[in-house]
């Protein structure tokens, strides 16, 4: 599977502190779309960096991280294709691959520490989507994008 990681300034630590736990999945392949530095970025551009290699299906999954989360979980949401999810707990991450096929996850790097965000990286990782009446809800969702 092919992921794509991003992140601004105010998630760097965690980033990389996930990008350790990533490495422990041998049939995952990571790609880093920045930020590379604690410079001030937008994090609207790392969330559009991301999500255009999601939304086009040139990866499968995607992980996004700013201070808490929020601001780069609503950019990714405007993006077509794109089902983003902010988790700070394991029953979430889980949840929201089972019920909602999200295929992004966003982390607060001010909100986490690396151990309760390893975890949650995980639970989002090995759990699969259910379908069934849940699939009907998700085509709702996506079918949200096509009204105004
Ligand atoms: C950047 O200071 C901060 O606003 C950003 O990382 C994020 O928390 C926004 O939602």
């Amino acid at each position: 599977m092919k992921l794509v990681i991003g992140c601004d300034h105010g998630a760097l630590t965690l980033k990389n502190e996930i990008k350790k736990v990533l490495a422990d999945f041998p049939n995952i392949e990571t790609v880093d779309m920045g930020t590379h530095t604690t410079d001030s970025v937008d994090y609207p551009a790392i969330a559009k960096a991301v999500c255009d290699e999601v939304a086009a299906g040139r990866a499968e999954r995607g992980i996004l991280l700013c201070g808490t989360g929020i601001g780069i979980s609503i950019a990714a949401n405007k993006i077509r294709g794109i089902r983003a999810a902010l988790c700070h707990d394991v029953y979430s991450a889980k949840m929201a691959r089972q019920h909602n096929d999200a295929n992004i996850l966003a982390l607060g790097g001010r909100v986490l520490g690396p151990g309760p965000a390893g975890e949650i990286v995980r639970a989002f990782l090995t759990s699969d989507f259910e379908g069934g009446r849940h699939a009907r809800r998700v085509d709702m969702i996506m079918q949200l994008e096509n009204e105004r």
